[in-house]
């Protein structure tokens, strides 16, 4: 039996297993929708509020809808005791925040009255918890008190807040806004899969969000950033940016933050990343970093286009994601619980259309194992 005569696709490549609202992934053209709105215009503008609601409810709340979603997020940050001395317990283990993230989402809904919650209650406080989670966390893995969250501030700008005890300029709070609403949905990425799949056996909203996690934290899909900011640092000044890379790429390597396996033209989430770095870094941020990567950048599509010509391998999402990231003042530990802090709106955006759909995820695998064995006890083998 070959795949072919079975139809198995491996990693489901090109096999389509839901259909949705919410983001439409086109790599040929280079394009990503979001329930509607080209990312360039979304992402820029919206609230991350505003994005979680269009996400949940395919379309953008008016004024009063807007304030009343932003108070119930608000209202909702504050952590279960029970999940702040768990998170103080994994901080005496030093692990990375991404598995404090996985083991301490599992408690976010334990004042929630279980079954009685609606699954409004459950996303609203999922979305909310997940920033003070990560903040706390990481407070108390430098040995640090948690910063309670305010309930005046509103999400993004919160998560910034609740790191530092500072109340954060309206440019970063804009370029963290800017990357959670480019990183909220991405078709059916892996995590989303993972969550979908969990919410169809009819489970609850926060079991298929720690699922969702749990696949996120893969090298594969979210756990590997910072390489692409590595190499920035290592390239160190300008001119030393087009031999270093030369060096690189005549030893057959890869210039990390650089290609894409579906967007073949460009990645407009790069682009959207970058205009968000460029007004943030200008505005409050450190601008011989930023002018020293845009630099690197136009070194490295120059070489690309040298070494490899017609493969069209532009900057892709990871580069400007850890420029911008880096310049709030993250960790590299951050940034994939960051990345779960914007892609929990798609998360479950996806697991209402799941549920409305009622139908149960359960695909089929081809038996490949031997036929004819018996049975022998254990003192025969
Ligand atoms: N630097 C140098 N060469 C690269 C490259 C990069 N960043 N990305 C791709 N190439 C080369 C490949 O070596 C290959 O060359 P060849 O045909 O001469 O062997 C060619 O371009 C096509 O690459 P291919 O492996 O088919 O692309 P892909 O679609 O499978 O890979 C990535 C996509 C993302 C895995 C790849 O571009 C990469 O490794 N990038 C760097 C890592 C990175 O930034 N990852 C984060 C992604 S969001």
């Amino acid at each position: 039996m070959t795949a072919e005569s079975t139809g198995y696709k491996p990693g489901l490549e090109g096999v389509v297993a839901a259909e949705t609202r919410l983001s439409s992934v086109d790599g040929q053209k280079g394009e990503l929708i979001i329930s509607g709105y080209l990312v360039e215009d979304l992402a820029l503008h919206a609230t991350f509020e505003e994005t979680c609601y269009l996400l949940w409810y395919d379309r953008l709340p008016n004024e009063s809808e807007l304030s009343a979603f932003k108070q119930s997020l608000a209202a909702r940050r504050a952590l279960p005791a029970a999940t702040l001395a768990l998170l103080a317990a994994v901080a005496e283990q030093k692990l990375p925040a991404m598995d404090a993230l996985r083991i301490a989402a599992g408690t976010l809904d334990l004042d929630l009255g279980g079954d009685q919650t609606s699954v409004d209650q459950q996303a609203h406080t999922l979305t909310a918890r997940i920033p003070t989670v990560v903040a706390a966390y990481w407070r108390l893995l430098q040995g640090q008190t948690p910063i309670a969250p305010r309930t005046d501030l509103d999400h993004a700008a919160n998560y910034l807040y609740m790191l530092n005890g500072e109340t954060p300029s309206p440019a970063r709070v804009r370029g963290l806004e800017t990357y959670l609403n480019t990183v909220s949905d991405h078709g059916l990425n892996a995590s989303t899969f993972a969550a979908r799949v969990i919410i169809a056996t009819q489970s609850d909203l926060t079991s298929a969000i720690v699922g969702a996690i749990g696949a996120l934290k893969g090298p594969l899909h979210g756990g590997a950033p910072g390489p692409a900011l590595d190499m920035v640092f290592e390239i160190g000044e300008a001119n030393k940016a087009e031999p270093f890379m030369r060096a690189k790429l005549d030893r057959g390597e890869r210039l990390m933050g650089f290609g894409h396996r579906v967007y073949k033209v460009r990645d407009p989430r790069a682009d959207v990343l970058s205009q968000a770095a460029e007004e943030m870094f200008k505005a409050d941020g450190d601008l011989n970093l930023y002018n020293l990567a845009k630099h690197v950048e136009t070194i490295a599509i120059k070489l690309l286009d040298e070494y490899k010509p017609g493969r069209n391998l532009r900057t892709n999402v990871e580069f400007f994601t850890a420029l911008l990231l880096h310049g709030l003042d993250l960790e590299t530990d951050l940034f994939t619980p960051t990345f779960a802090a914007g892609r929990v709106a798609g998360w479950i955006g996806h697991c209402f259309e799941q549920q409305r759909t009622g139908r149960l995820i359960r695909p089929q695998s081809v038996y490949i194992g031997e036929r004819d064995r018996t049975w022998t006890p254990a003192a025969e083998r």
